[in-house]
């Protein structure tokens, strides 16, 4: 089984023992803002190999490449001055910016699946002070199975990957709980690749100009991470359900009870508040628990589509659309 270090009783140790095993060329499962990452050298192949191994993943899907200062982040992106506004707004942060590669990057092809784009993120915490002792970009995918749930807690990364990994830096829940929010500036316009844990509406406000959806741009999926079926528990999901039918499990939000709970295997309310925010950092975590309860099937009650909603509807459609 993996070694866990807890960092927030001992961050010294947990960063100097995360920053050993990656210098190694080993993958290390970290936490971020948003959803724990298996983390690699994002500039050594056999590294990066490691990542596709242990999840599973199909290698033509890129991966994020983490920085932890502006100055690393230019050596491998060429910024316009949109991007480099949207970084010093969001950074660091719940954002991933899709940009060219600068001619001095030394992120590995195989990070970048040979695309002449890089993706780019700045993670806060203990992710940020890892990759300042590496002193490269980390390659990290979400710390799971792909096509599994992504992990926001060291405890679901330990179940999943526990025997392929030789260690969890484990600082509890992440505070966001849904992926980055992923654009691409294209001239004046900035495409949303990927809704996440960033609003579109907080990106907006700083462009000063809409995003535009991948329905709008009338695009193919650029972000290869948003192949319909994603994010899956074993169960399947029932979504915008105005009831509950014997025998499922249910997630609702917003305090708002729905007919036939008292059948229900399981009543899981993602922000008994009504937050967006709150909803999001369980999402994940409630997912794993409603397929856990053995329910063959998870109701999830209506949500709001505005704000953060638009993220975790996206990652819901994606849990509940047919696998391949
Ligand atoms: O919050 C996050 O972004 C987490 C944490 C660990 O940082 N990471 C994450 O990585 O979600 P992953 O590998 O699960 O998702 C990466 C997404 C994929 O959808 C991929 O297609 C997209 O980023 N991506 C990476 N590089 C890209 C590029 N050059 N162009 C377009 N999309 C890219
Ligand atoms: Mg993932």
């Amino acid at each position: 089984m993996a070694e866990t270090v807890d960092a927030l009783a001992a961050p010294d140790a947990a960063l100097a023992r995360a920053v050993a095993v990656l210098a190694e060329g080993l993958p290390v499962a970290i936490p971020t803002e948003t959803v724990y990452g298996l983390a690699a050298d994002a500039t050594r192949a056999e590294a990066i190999a490691r990542i596709y191994e242990v999840k599973g993943r199909p290698r033509f899907n890129p991966l994020i490449s983490h920085v932890s200062s502006m100055a690393m982040a230019e050596r491998h992106g060429v910024f316009d001055p949109l991007s480099r506004a949207l970084a010093e707004a969001f950074w660091p942060g719940p954002l991933t910016l899709v940009l060219p590669r600068a001619d001095t990057s030394t992120v590995h092809d195989l990070a970048t699946a040979g695309l002449s784009t890089l993706g780019l993120r700045m993670p806060d915490g203990i992710a940020r002070a890892i990759i300042d002792g590496v002193g490269r970009p980390l390659a990290a995918p979400s710390a799971n199975t792909s096509g599994g749930v992504s992990p926001t807690e060291a405890g679901h990364v330990a179940a999943d990957l526990g025997r392929r990994i030789p260690l969890i830096v484990d600082a509890g829940p992440c505070a966001v709980g849904l992926e980055s929010t992923i654009v691409k500036v294209e001239g004046d316009a900035i495409r949303l690749l990927r809704p996440g844990g960033l609003e579109a509406a907080a990106i907006e406000a700083v462009a000063g100009r809409p995003l535009q959806r991948p329905a709008q741009a009338g695009a193919a999926i650029e972000a290869p991470g948003m192949l319909a079926s994603h994010y899956a528990p074993d169960a399947t999901l029932r979504l915008d359900a105005e009831d509950v039918r014997p025998g499922e499990a249910l997630i609702r939000f917003g305090g708002r009870r729905l007919p036939g709970e008292a059948q229900a295997r399981l009543v899981l309310d993602l922000s008994p508040a009504g937050s967006l925010r709150e909803a999001a950092a369980h999402l994940f975590a409630y997912l794993k628990r409603a397929d856990a309860s053995g329910a063959g099937r998870i109701a999830v009650g209506p949500i709001p589509q505005d704000g953060l909603g638009e993220a975790i509807r996206d990652r819901l459609k994606r849990a509940a659309a047919p696998r391949p």
